[in-house]
């Protein structure tokens, strides 16, 4: 009988205690144990992680038979719902994953640059020049007018308003490390018990209650749409309501209220802290933002772009790692893992593989730029893999180029301190940990693009805010 992996013999809460760091204790645990060992979080399944794609793709092969991912983010169900793209598995996921793909991808997407810039140029212009401020709030402040317009496709500006105040509060109120923490079984008792929902200083209820004020605004808005029946409506919402599975059925207005809080969920927090370290690596690696200025500045096809923005995901995975319940054992190298375990790519550990990426501590975008890029490619997983590979890579992707050019046209960003920002668990992501602090400068005015009013679409007019 083939061996279980070498791991850490703590106690299982001495293991979840160190969580606090998890990218220096994963790299701790893989100096240790080796490229597959194993881990013990305190109400959790044991879990066996990988730190290279060849194993990490061994994991994706059981995507569909013989494991699933949506089981390991039940904790998600409370807000997302009991239809969603990240919880579901078997074939209410793959139902679902036919609906909403085509609705992120491709000439669906295609007409979204022109809007995602004019968003970010608007609150751009409202930044303070010559004093530190923090990034990350302001990246966060422009993925969520994004979605807000290309998701939600919210026009009218009260009723954006109403659901911009609730989503900041729901993102808030779901993202705090103390509820990724909670066990599921206690997490579960909490957001069911009558006696926690009295207890407003509770993690859990402050996000039941977030989700509440959520969908009061949404099903109004699902049902303003039904009644509109508005064929060319481009945003993600119109393309849902107009969609149909094989058996030719609509998604009902749970369906869609679940899977927007889904992308909300999953796409709003990735992208803005995606950003927030792009900006983070630049200011502190001048010559690649030189390199990259002059690109944008000669207006030519973005190649160099795309180049850090990889490596970018690649030096600062936005999550860390993602896992599979496995229903069969899984052999992963000498070893043969249990079913009911948890396996997990540690995209942490094996987008910084020395063996694909030389020093991997440096920023060198060049790693994806001609011959390197495809033993690059292959190991790049910050989108994770399989069949259940990020819906929204594509569009995330394309948010971030457009972002990152327009922030460059407008400003010139220099850090506060040289030295690297920590990475901090936030969530299941890992942010800066002083928030991609930066000082923004004027442009030379040949750099500076037209000038236009600033009125910002997120930091409303007092009146309108809250209302
Ligand atoms: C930089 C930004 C982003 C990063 C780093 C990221 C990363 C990931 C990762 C690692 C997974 C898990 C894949 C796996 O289990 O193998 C995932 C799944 C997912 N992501 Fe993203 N994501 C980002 C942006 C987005 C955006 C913008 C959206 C939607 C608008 C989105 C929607 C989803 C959904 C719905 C899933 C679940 C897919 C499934 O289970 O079928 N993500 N993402």
């Amino acid at each position: 009988m083939p061996p279980l992996p070498p791991g850490s013999r703590q106690p299982a809460f001495l293991q979840t205690i160190q969580m606090r760091d998890p990218v220096r204790y994963f790299e701790t645990l893989r100096r240790r144990h080796g490229p597959v060992f194993r881990m013990k979080l305190l109400g959790f399944p044991p879990q066996v992680v990988v730190s290279n794609a060849e194993l990490a793709n061994r994991i994706y092969a059981t995507d569909g038979d013989g494991s699933r991912a949506g089981a390991l983010r039940a904790g998600y169900v409370p807000w997302v719902g009991e239809h969603s793209l990240l919880t579901n598995d078997g074939e209410e996921w793959w139902r679902h994953r036919k609906l909403l793909s085509p609705t992120l991808h491709g000439r669906s997407i295609a007409g979204y640059p022109d809007m995602i810039a004019e968003i970010a140029a608007q609150d751009i212009r409202t930044w303070p020049l010559g004093t530190p401020f923090a990034l990350r709030e302001h990246m966060q402040a422009i993925t969520l007018e994004v979605t807000l317009r290309l998701v939600f496709g919210v026009a009218d500006p009260h009723q954006g308003a109403r659901l911009r105040a609730a989503l900041m509060a729901l993102s808030k109120a779901s993202g705090s490390p103390a509820l990724f923490l909670t066990p599921a079984r206690l997490r579960s008792w909490a957001e069911k018990s009558p006696l926690a929902a009295r207890l407003p200083f509770l993690p859990t209820t402050r996000a039941m209650q977030a989700a509440k004020a959520v969908d009061h605004v949404l099903f109004d808005e699902i049902s303003r749409r039904r009644n509109e029946q508005d064929d060319e409506a481009t945003d993600v919402l119109g393309r849902l309501v107009r969609a149909r599975d094989d058996e030719g059925q609509p998604m009902s207005d749970q369906e869609i209220r679940d899977e927007l809080l889904t992308l909300l969920e999953a796409g709003l927090e990735t992208t803005a802290t995606g950003l927030s370290w792009t900006f983070e690596r630049l200011m502190r690696n001048p010559e690649v933002l030189g390199r990259l200025q002059e690109e944008l500045e000669r207006g030519e096809e973005e190649v160099y772009l795309d180049a850090v923005i990889k490596e970018s995901l690649r030096s600062r995975p936005v999550i860390f790692g993602m896992g599979r319940l496995l229903d069969k054992p899984l052999r992963l190298a000498e070893y043969e893992i249990p079913a009911g375990w948890v396996a997990i790519p540690m995209f942490s550990l094996i987008l910084q593989d020395s063996t694909v990426y030389p020093d991997p501590e440096e920023f060198r975008p060049e790693r994806f730029l001609g011959d390197n890029t495809k033993a690059a490619q292959k190991s790049f997983l910050p989108f994770g893999g399989g069949r259940r590979y990020c819906v929204g890579a594509q569009l995330a992707t394309m948010e971030m180029k457009v972002i990152t050019r327009e922030v460059l046209r407008h400003v010139r960003l220099t850090a506060v301190d040289p030295a690297p920002e920590a990475q901090r668990m936030w969530h299941a992501t890992l942010v800066p940990g002083r928030q991609a602090v930066a000082v923004a400068h004027e442009q030379p005015l040949e750099r500076r693009p037209s000038a236009e009013p600033a009125t910002c679409p997120v930091h409303q007019a007092p009146a309108e805010q809250g209302s």
